[in-house]
Order: C-alpha cells, then sequence, then structure tokens
C-alpha cells in the first residue's frame, strides 16, 4: 500500500472532505500502468483501460497521459472517454446490449472497434453504419467457453463460460463471419478478442482463452489486433503472485508462438490498474457488544456502508480495513458494519485495536468502489480525494443531502 495513514488521517479532518472518502494515489496509478506499457517492449498494442473500474477524470485523464486508450461499456463511458481525452481510434467499446443510440454515437466518434458481442447485434450495427453512412469498425467478441470451473474467480465474475451472457460462442463463430462477410460494406471486421471474468491470481484461464482467440485469428485476413481482455487480479490479502505484466508476457509469447506477432496485442485492465491505488476511509460511529453464553460479540459500526463499497455485499469480497492512527496495544476481533438497513451491509470480521479508534481505512478500494457506489438509504455518493507527491491534487466533495432529496421530488 502506497498510502500514509497518518497523512490520510489529517485529509479527512478537512471539512471539504469529511468521510465516506475514497482517496487515491495517482502517482501510484501512474507508475503501475508505466510496468505495464513496459511488458509490450514496443510491440504494437492498446492497454484500453476498462473505464467502468473507476471513471474518476483525474485518473482517466492520468492513464491517458501514459497512453492508454480506453474499454467502454456504455455511450456515457464513451463520451466521459472521450473528454478525458482518449482518441476515438484508442477506444474500444463491449456490452450485450447497446441501444442505437449508443451505436449511433459509437459510430458517429469513429472509434477503434464496436465489439460485437452476439450473431444477432451484427445486422443492428449495420443498420447504424449505413445509416450514418459509414463503415464501422468492429471487433468479435468470443466466449471461448473456458470450463467455469476453470475461472478460478468468483461465479458472478467469470464471463467466459457457455452460460454466461457475453460474447459471440465459438458454435457461432462462422454465422456471425458469414454476417460480417455479407455487410461488408458497412462493417469492417479489425480484431477478435475475448474476456473471461475478473480477479485471475494465476494466468492459466487467459492464456487458455487467448488461445480460443488467436486460432481464430490465424484463419482470419485483414485483422489489425487480437485483444485478450482484463481481468488481472490485485492482492486484497490472500495473495496474488502474478503481476499485470505476467499475463501480457504470457500472451505474447503465445501470440509469437502461433505466428501473430504481426498484429496488435490489446489489452482491457480494469482492477488492476486502479485496485489497490484507492482506500475508502470511514469514521467510527460507535462499537457495540453484546455477550451470550460467555461470548463477546463486537461490532465497530462506521460510517461507511455497502451503499459505498458494495463488493462485500455484493461478492462476498473481502477488503482488509486498518486504523489510520494505530493506540496500539491489544488487538480484538470486531466485526466491521455500515449504517445501512441491512444484514449484509457487513464488512466481515478483523482484528482491530481494543482501544478507542477515530477512523479506518478500508484497503484496496480504488476499483469497483465508487463506481458501483448508490444512493440507497438516501446516503450521498462518498467523496474523493485525488492525490500526487501526497498532496491532494483534487477533490469531488460529497453532494448535499438536499441535492437527493430535490431529485426525488424532481
Ligand atoms: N473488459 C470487459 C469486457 C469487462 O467486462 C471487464 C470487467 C473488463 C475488461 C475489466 O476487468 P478487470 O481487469 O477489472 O478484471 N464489479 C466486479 C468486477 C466486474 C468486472 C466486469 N467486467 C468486482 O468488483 O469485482
Amino acid at each position: 500500500m502506497s498510502f500514509s495513514l497518518q497523512a490520510l488521517a489529517k485529509i479527512v479532518q478537512d471539512a471539504r472532505i469529511g468521510t465516506p472518502a475514497y482517496v487515491y494515489d495517482l502517482d501510484a496509478i501512474v507508475a503501475g500502468a508505466r510496468r505495464l506499457q513496459a511488458a509490450f517492449d514496443d510491440a504494437p498494442h492498446l492497454v484500453a483501460y476498462a473505464v467502468k473500474a473507476n471513471s474518476a477524470g483525474p485518473i482517466v485523464k492520468a492513464l491517458v497521459a501514459e497512453g492508454c486508450g480506453a474499454d467502454v461499456v456504455s455511450g456515457a463511458e464513451l463520451l466521459l472517454a472521450r473528454r478525458a481525452g482518449v482518441a476515438p481510434m484508442h477506444i474500444v467499446y463491449s456490452g450485450v446490449a447497446k441501444t442505437d443510440a449508443e451505436l449511433d454515437l459509437a459510430v458517429g466518434a469513429g472509434i477503434g472497434a464496436i465489439q460485437v458481442e452476439s450473431v444477432e447485434e451484427i445486422p443492428r450495427i449495420a443498420a447504424r453504419a449505413k445509416n450514418a453512412g459509414k463503415r464501422a469498425r468492429v471487433s468479435l467478441r468470443i466466449n471461448p467457453g473456458v470450463d467455469a470451473e476453470a475461472l478460478d474467480t468468483h461465479s458472478y465474475i467469470a464471463t467466459g463460460h457457455d452460460d454466461a451472457k457475453f460474447g459471440v460462442p465459438v458454435s457461432s463463430v462462422p454465422d456471425a463471419l458469414a454476417l460480417l462477410e455479407s455487410e461488408a460494406a458497412h462493417l469492417k471486421l479489425v480484431g477478435v478478442g475475448a474476456h473471461v471474468g475478473s480477479q485471475f491470481t494465476t494466468t492459466d484461464a487467459y492464456v487458455a482463452s487467448a488461445r480460443v482467440v488467436f486460432d481464430f485469428a490465424k484463419r482470419l485476413s485483414g485483422l489489425e489486433f487480437v485483444d485478450t481482455g482484463g481481468g488481472f487480479g490485485i492482492d486484497y490479502g490472500g495473495g496474488c503472485a502474478v503481476s499485470p505484466a505476467d499475463f501480457i508476457r504470457a500472451a505474447r509469447a503465445l501470440q509469437k508462438e502461433m505466428g501473430l506477432d504481426g498484429l496488435a496485442l490489446y489489452c482491457e485492465p480494469g482492477r488492476s490498474l486502479v485496485g489497490a491505488h484507492g482506500v475508502l476511509v470511514a469514521r467510527v460511529v460507535q462499537r457495540k457488544e453484546s455477550l451470550k453464553s460467555n461470548v463477546v460479540r463486537r461490532w465497530t459500526m462506521i460510517d461507511a456502508g455497502m451503499n459505498d463499497l458494495m463488493r462485500p455485499a455484493l461478492y462476498q469480497a473481502r477488503h482488509r480495513i486498518v486504523p489510520l492512527v494505530d493506540p496500539g496495544g491489544d488487538r480484538v476481533d470486531a466485526r466491521v458494519v455500515g449504517p445501512v438497513c441491512e444484514s449484509s451491509d457487513d464488512f466481515g470480521i478483523h482484528p482491530l485495536p481494543a482501544a478507542p479508534i477515530e477512523h479506518v481505512a478500508i484497503l484496496d478500494a480504488g476499483a469497483y468502489g465508487y463506481s458501483m457506489a448508490s444512493r440507497y438509504n438516501g446516503r450521498p455518493l462518498p467523496a474523493e480525494v485525488f492525490l500526487r507527491d501526497g498532496a491532494v491534487v483534487h477533490v469531488h466533495p460529497r453532494k448535499p443531502v438536499e441535492d437527493w432529496i430535490d431529485d426525488r421530488f424532481a
């Protein structure tokens, strides 16, 4: 972790910030992006940052400055990427149910590739391109049908298996290719790719999926790139022996072995670029103890809830929790919970100081934290703070409660 916890304690004392607040280390994000870019050894490539992981402007802009493009999954994310300065040709757009309006936006912007996720989507994209008088660049997102068991991640974030809604199943690829051929006046097939899931802590499933993608790529002509997706895991405390660069080195080795070095290699990392470089800081509101059959139960109640960080409630994800200022002394196991009226508003049991503490940091919250936050229970979205050299360079303050009330009566 790149944060000084003591410094965080000062930051959240600032009246403009308060708690709960996400704090991000832009320098660490940039350093991670550089390590990943270096793994390509100057071979043609694109690191298309999966904006869904964290769409904060200062973060997307910092990644664009490092040469990253964007993987977007909605018209809104496409517009956000453009505003952050991503060149249209460096945008790839995935999504199983893109609306006509979103396709019009993508076709009009002339993005790098609209990722085809089903055979049925092909005539729809062709119709929008025809209507605009353009030839849309598309890539085929294949669902390689990697066995769900082999995708050693939570079932909610495994996407490359037969029951998933994502991508064109291997058995339908010939139909998709035939259709693309017949619509060649309006569609240009420039790439093939896959994204089989998230939070992989070995490269096995990634490489298995890349092999399927590369097998198809070998049989096609006119391609510009192969896209092996995102999914690089991070260490949430349980360990992660592989780095993002390891995934890329493994994919590149296979690409070379299969004679495809002529094609650019695209990847779509989200979590691995930002996850470890953001924390959610919360204030301890109070504690609670109960005694039953000689067993003491302890809760530490904080002012951040499942609406601010949904991952524990949604995927049983465990994020380490530490005090900002450690008073030392004994540790006791306490269940850390938020204020939301749901039993799943629960961050798990953590060893915390027995002495009172004012603030905690929930670690590794930079990815899929703020971007999945909601205003459930009338709670404002948390503040966001961006650091460079340990100093605050940008703040997104919490919106006043009145905004939520106004919205409900608008
Ligand atoms: N490309 C596509 C097409 C995707 O669907 C995703 C993530 C990514 C790239 C980026 O994957 P990453 O490198 O971040 O693993 N909310 C969940 C994760 C959902 C991932 C959805 N798709 C979580 O908090 O764990």
